[in-house]
């Protein structure tokens, strides 16, 4: 098949990498935080160069509060955003704890703009929201010139009412607006046409990044993250490990290593360290207490693992055979070649040989044939099994 050109340079966009693992992430059942542990966490979060990093909800609880303020005081390089509703309590409240950030410190404030929230949850009329949503942007500015604001649910938006709200809070003094799909619901294509209207339809629309914040609910939030930034969004918010509210926000370090593996035909970069991909990944898994899914891409345990006979011996001709990233890029020292009951001869012997054990083919054929025969009652062969299958071989052969 052939390849698609390679991007030049002059047509790279660099794409801003949001993280909201401390603030969205956090809000899902048994991933929260306390002050010491988003602090250890924020760190990590420095270290893999995020452009924001959205610490928490200043107005939700002292905790809170009290977190962001410590990651507004400590972490120095990327900029610190909090949370807060479009009312003007929320936004002095943010901006108490922000402050410490200087001119790092980053307002993000939000309203519902959809027809569903504004009658069910806010039970306001449209033009009182867009009141609102003005008001709160240019209270934010009073403070900052770094300010964020969100269009809640604004997939499910009236795409021309959409267009007004973005207008004015950009015309207010909003420096990124964002376009949440707050409940996981659109598609690729809706929503590239969704960010094209609003460029195409919101006249100062290039005074402000537009960012976008996909949940997973369908399991296509890093998908519509990608379509998005097609479209022309500059900003995207995600999680470490994909977590979030309900099934989760667009996982960074999937849209990361997107970015970085098919740069032959989407032309952006970030400036994620993508090798602090795993250890951010652990150390998040660390502090919550909940694992990654084994098969998870980029930091599950079997994403660079393979026990395939076939596919084994593959890895040992070429490892791009079967990998389309290396290891090393997201933080892991090697590959796994796991020995179970689908390996083949190939693995066999080079775990065998690595393990100090050189057999001649007679030798080896019957070794081999213990192995698979172990491997059929174990979901795994280890290190230990191979050296008991060795040294049983060598005690039959002595007698
Ligand atoms: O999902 C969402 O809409 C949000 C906003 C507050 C940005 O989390
Ligand atoms: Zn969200």
């Amino acid at each position: 098949m052939a390849k698609a050109k390679q991007s030049t340079k002059d047509e790279t966009r660099t794409i801003k990498i949001f993280d909201t693992t401390l603030r969205d992430g956090e809000q899902a059942p048994g991933n929260s935080m306390n002050i010491e542990e988003k602090l250890r966490f924020a760190k990590q979060l420095q270290k893999l160069n995020v452009d924001v990093i959205e610490a928490g909800f200043p107005i939700a609880s002292e905790g809170d509060f009290e977190a962001v303020k410590k990651v507004a005081q400590s972490i120095k390089g990327p900029e610190i955003a909090g949370l807060c509703r479009s009312n003007l309590k929320d936004i002095d409240r943010a901006w108490e704890a922000l402050k410490y950030a200087g001119e790092k410190g980053r307002i993000h404030t939000f309203i519902a703009t959809s027809d569903i929230h504004m009658k069910y949850k806010l039970q306001m009329e449209p033009a009182q929201v867009l009141e609102s949503a003005v008001k709160a942007v240019k209270r934010a500015a009073g403070y900052t010139p770094n300010v964020e604001f969100s269009c809640e649910d604004a997939v499910r938006t009236q795409l021309p009412f959409l267009a007004q709200v973005v207008e004015a809070v950009i015309a207010a003094g909003a420096t990124t607006v964002n376009i949440p799909d707050t409940v996981g619901y659109t598609v690729p294509f809706e929503y590239f046409n969704i960010i094209k209207y609003l460029k195409d339809n919101v006249p100062n629309i290039e005074k402000a990044v537009i960012s976008v914040h996909c949940h997973n609910d369908l399991g296509l939030s890093v998908a519509n993250s990608i379509a998005a930034i097609q479209a022309g969004a500059g900003q995207v918010e995600c999680t470490i490990n994909g977590i979030g509210e309900r099934a989760g926000n667009c996982s960074l370090e999937e849209f990361v290593m997107i970015l970085r593996t098919r740069r032959d035909i989407l032309p952006f970069v970030t400036g994620i360290a993508t090798e602090q991909l795993t250890p951010a990944s652990r150390l998040l898994t660390n502090i919550t207490g909940i694992a990654v899914q084994p098969n998870k891409s980029v930091v599950g345990a079997n994403a660079f693992a393979h026990e395939a006979g076939i596919h084994q011996h593959g890895m040992l001709m070429d490892k791009s055979t079967y990998e389309i990233m290396t290891p090393e890029s997201v933080g892991l020292t090697a590959s796994a070649l796991v020995l179970g009951k689908h390996s083949g001869r190939h693995a066999f012997k080079k775990r065998l040989e690595e393990l100090g054990h050189d057999l001649d083919d007679e030798m080896l054929n019957r070794a081999f044939e213990r192995f698979k025969a172990l491997a059929d009652l174990k979901k795994e062969v280890f290190d230990e099994d191979l050296d008991a299958i060795v040294t049983d071989e060598s005690r039959e052969e002595d007698q």
